[in-house]
């Protein structure tokens, strides 16, 4: 994909020539995408959030828009069945409109039986989409063969790709200010939730993940999903994993803020903060992902040691006999884009294949060397979980732990601190994330 031509009809230009090429390559002659379908609860009549398969988002800049369809074949324009029914129990998706619409052969249907007549096309139809998708004889086949190039090709973004990744940051940016200023003033976690959408401009249909919304003993659940409504008595720490979306793409943002009277806590988050920035840097073209996350450990390592949190034991050590896992237990990061863990992160070569993760470190989910134009997330951690504690404690590395100053620290939770790091062909990364914030007034 081209980065420089920010453009959309460049990007969809691209996404063209690519799916030619893998229609070419796969043996097949043109290419169906369905949006998918709404679903419904058991023994109920209330649809669940729609998800719209990220194919489609790919070509359309549409989120809302079940059982409509994309038709790709070579040498024509995309062809877009567009459904829009005669509803009045609900908002029906709008009057086609944007810059897409010129780029298109457009076709409204009003019920969704009626795609058929437009996807009939003579030859081999690769159809990708969900199975619930199925419409008569147009059952989803998601040909690996395919799916593979494409999903090769789809972690590096387009340049109008990436506008719409930095614009995603710029959406949660205000949001996470608001949120620290809730936290602040002792607002409880529904409160800062709250806080957070008035800012975005964000509802909770739309996010594109659940807010992590933690105080206190909170912030150790790496994905808490709850939002007490009571103020805590002590507010003494506060971490906020929350993005926003734009047109389809996510931004997935961590902060993790303290009142700032605490030394140890405040020593600990100063030594993430400077971790954290050490590992955006080293997103480089042609790294491989994975010594970031290795790197990420002996880092951790280092903090845990030069805190005082372990002591008798090399950073090496540290991080040899596991105990760096107790206290950094995911990842550093993910491939970002359309979803917020975007597919294609440990395929070997385009065609498939798998790049194991480390041994020892079964929770890594992007495993590839990085190329120019990939998004990924670094999101380093440092938490006091109690049940990854209580194992360490068993252990002969356990009579290592000060784990007075563990208990102390425990009443904070914890630390993550997440950028979205755009790779560049050369030198240094782009951070959308931090740009995000350094434009925001005041
Ligand atoms: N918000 C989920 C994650 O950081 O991966
Ligand atoms: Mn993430
Ligand atoms: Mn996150």
């Amino acid at each position: 994909m081209n980065s420089t031509d920010i453009s959309y009809a460049g990007h969809l230009a691209g996404l063209q020539c690519e799916a030619e090429a893998a229609l070419a390559r796969s043996g097949f002659d043109a290419l169906l995408i369905a949006s998918g379908v709404e679903k419904y609860a058991f023994l109920d009549d209330r649809p669940y959030l729609f998800q719209p398969n990220p194919h489609f988002k790919h070509w359309l800049p549409l989120t809302n828009h079940p059982c409509s369809w994309i038709v790709v074949r070579p040498g024509h324009k995309p062809r877009v069945v567009y459904y829009q029914p005669d509803d009045y129990w609900h908002v029906p998706p709008s009057d086609p409109s944007g810059e897409w619409v010129q780029h298109v052969e457009l076709v409204v249907i009003s019920e969704p039986g009626d795609a058929v007549d437009h996807l009939k096309l003579p030859g081999r139809l690769a159809i990708v989409g969900e199975a619930d998708a199925a419409l008569g004889e147009f059952k989803p086949n998601n040909p690996p063969e395919l799916l593979n190039l494409l999903h090769w090709r789809r972690a590096c973004k387009s340049g109008w790709e990436l506008g719409q990744m930095r614009a995603a940051s710029r959406r949660a940016a205000p949001g996470h200010i608001a949120a620290r200023d809730a936290f602040l003033a002792g607002a409880s976690e529904i409160e800062i939730h709250r806080a957070y959408l008035e800012a975005t401009g964000h509802t909770d249909r739309d996010l594109p993940y659940s807010n992590i919304v933690a105080l206190n003993e909170h912030c150790a659940v790496l994905h808490y999903q709850y939002q007490d409504t009571q103020r805590p008595a002590e507010s003494r720490s506060f971490l906020i994993d929350a993005g926003a979306q734009v047109n389809g793409y996510a931004s997935d943002i961590t902060r993790t803020w303290s009142r700032g009277d605490d030394a140890d806590f405040g020593a600990l988050l100063a030594a993430m903060e400077q971790a954290q920035l050490a590992l955006v840097d080293e997103v480089r073209n042609g790294v491989d992902y994975r010594d970031i996350h290795l790197s990420t450990h002996r880092r951790v390592a280092q903090i845990l040691s030069t805190q005082g949190i372990v002591r008798n034991m090399s950073a090496e050590a540290i991080v040899t006999e596991g105990v760096s896992s107790t206290f950094f237990p995911h990842g550093i990061g993910h491939l970002l884009g359309l979803q917020v863990h975007d597919i294609g992160g440990f395929m070997a070569t385009e065609e498939g294949g798998t790049l194991p993760k480390p041994a020892g470190h079964p929770f890594l989910r992007l495993t590839r060397p990085l190329q120019p134009g990939m998004v990924v997330t670094i999101e380093p951690g440092l938490y006091f979980i109690p049940t990854l504690l209580k194992k360490l404690r068993a252990t002969p590395a356990g009579a290592n732990v000060d784990w007075a100053k563990v208990e102390h620290l425990a009443r904070f939770g914890g630390i993550r601190i997440e950028d979205d790091v755009a790779c560049r062909a050369e030198g240094a990364p782009e951070n959308l994330t931090r740009d995000a914030f350094a434009v925001l007034p005041g």
